[in-house]
Order: C-alpha cells, then sequence, then structure tokens
C-alpha cells in the first residue's frame, strides 16, 4: 500500500502518520524528517537542505525526488509506505508516478490523503510547536504542553523549536505550499486517488477519519 499523505504545513501529517504506518504496517518516509536527520549529522545534503528550509522555500526538485527513489527502494518500502510531504510538486508527482510504473512489477500510488486545515489554524498550530530532537514527538506550548524541563519523556531529548517555526518564515511556507503544492490537489483528483478529511478538532477525530476514508 502506497499512501501520500498531503496538507499545509501544520496540518498534522506528523501527528497522523505513526498510527498510519502502526495500521498499514508501511513504514513513514518523510522528506522534511531525513532533511533534519542529515542536518544534524552535517551530511552534504542536510547543509544543501538547510539554506531552503530556513527560508521556508523547497529544496529542488532533483535532489529530493532522488533521495525519495532510493528510500523506496530500499527492502523494507518494497511492501509499500506512508510518504510524508512528498510530492509537494507536479513535477515531484510525476517523476514519482514515473518511478513506480518502471518497477517491476509496475507500481502505483493506492490513494493521497489530504488534510484541510485553513491558514489562520496552522500559524496558531506551527507557532507553538515543539519538537523532540531525539525523536520527533511533538508538542504544543497551550493545546499539549510540553514538559517544564524540555526533555522528551519517551527519549530523553531535547525539546526544542524548529526554525522554520518562526511567523516569518511560516507564512512563506503556507504561501509556498499554496503556489506549489496545492496544484497536486486537482492533479490527484484527475487521477481519481484524491480522499479529503477535515484536519480540525482533536487528532483521535482526525485519525478516525483518515481510517474510514482509507478504508
Ligand atoms: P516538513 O518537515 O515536511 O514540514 P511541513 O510540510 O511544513 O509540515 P510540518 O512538519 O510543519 O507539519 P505537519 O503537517 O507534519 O504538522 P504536525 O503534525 O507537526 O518540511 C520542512 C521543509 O523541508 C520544507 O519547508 C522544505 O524546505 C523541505 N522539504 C520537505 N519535503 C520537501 C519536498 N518534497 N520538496 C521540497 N522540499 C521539501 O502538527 C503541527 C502542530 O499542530 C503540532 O504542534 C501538533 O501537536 C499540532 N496538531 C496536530 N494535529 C492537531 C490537531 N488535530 N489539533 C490541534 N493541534 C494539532
Amino acid at each position: 500500500m502506497i499512501v501520500i499523505l498531503l496538507g499545509p504545513p501544520g496540518a498534522g501529517k506528523g501527528t497522523q502518520a505513526e498510527a498510519l504506518t502502526q495500521k498499514y504496517g508501511i513504514p513513514h518516509v518523510a522528506t522534511g524528517d531525513i532533511f533534519r536527520a542529515n542536518l544534524a549529522l552535517g551530511t552534504p545534503l542536510g547543509l544543501e537542505a538547510k539554506g531552503y528550509m530556513d527560508q521556508g522555500t523547497l529544496v529542488p526538485d532533483e535532489l529530493v525526488v532522488r533521495l525519495v527513489a532510493d528510500r523506496l527502494s530500499q527492502p523494507d518500502a518494497l511492501k509499500g509506505c506512508l510518504l510524508d510531504g512528498f510530492p509537494r510538486t507536479v513535477a515531484q508527482a510525476e517523476a514519482l508516478e514515473a518511478f513506480l510504473a518502471q518497477a517491476s512489477p509496475p507500481r502505483s500510488i493506492d490513494a493521497c490523503l489530504l488534510l484541510e486545515v485553513p491558514d489562520e489554524e496552522l500559524e496558531k498550530r506551527l507557532t507553538g510547536r515543539r519538537v523532540c530532537r531525539g525523536c520527533g514527538a511533538s508538542w504544543h506550548t497551550i493545546f499539549s504542553p510540553p514538559p517544564v524541563d524540555n526533555k522528551c519523556p519517551s527519549c530523553g531529548g531535547e525539546i526544542y523549536q524548529r526554525a522554520d517555526d518562526s511567523l516569518e518564515t511560516i507564512k512563506n511556507r503556507l504561501a509556498v505550499y499554496h503556489a506549489q503544492t496545492k496544484p497536486l490537489v486537482a492533479w490527484y483528483q484527475r487521477k481519481g486517488k484524491l480522499k479529503i478529511v477535515s484536519g480540525l478538532g482533536q487528532p483521535a477525530e482526525v485519525r478516525q477519519a483518515i481510517f474510514q476514508a482509507l478504508g
């Protein structure tokens, strides 16, 4: 099963990913997480991606497509995967479709699930988001405050604010989403693969709606 989790920054893609990967027994492939992990290790890929991420702009298609093709060729992803944050442009979607079609046997995505949340709510979610450097767990300063010592209860990692979660960069990320990623909604609708779920409400409610949409 190959599922794309599509949605604007802060829609809750990362929040919903774990339950989905557990239910469907597929790995979570999140391009943003891969870039951040590379940055933490100081790899050339991480350092190249950093400039784009800090501005809230997209890493060039060619670089992202190569990275995802490599990840999808690994044994655990041959049974399927949950794609989070990829594709983000029509060019990336076309490259994904071509990559899957040339597999033996040919593969294709099962569904593209769009999480819809209004921009005003996204700004609130992202400015308050805090994340664990170790395991990626996330909190919100108002809705689900992190521990006062800023240490993750699960892995002991430091809880921090992502560099791209400043209001200025958030506004830029949202503009980039509307200009470059939103056209994918019509693209997947034309292919008959689009499923739309509201990302508003408690995370558990959103999860149930996603399970229902995916069947
Ligand atoms: P990436 O890491 O993919 O970031 P994003 O898409 O901007 O998404 P986020 O991680 O910010 O949000 P999310 O939807 O996962 O929300 P979350 O669950 O955390 O990408 C970062 C950068 O990498 C990009 O800007 C780009 O530069 C680069 N990049 C990545 N992929 C690329 C690609 N394919 N091509 C080119 N460049 C690429 O939730 C957010 C907050 O809301 C949390 O605090 C959470 O607790 C809270 N929350 C979640 N659900 C709810 C709810 N139902 N109610 C209330 N609060 C909620």
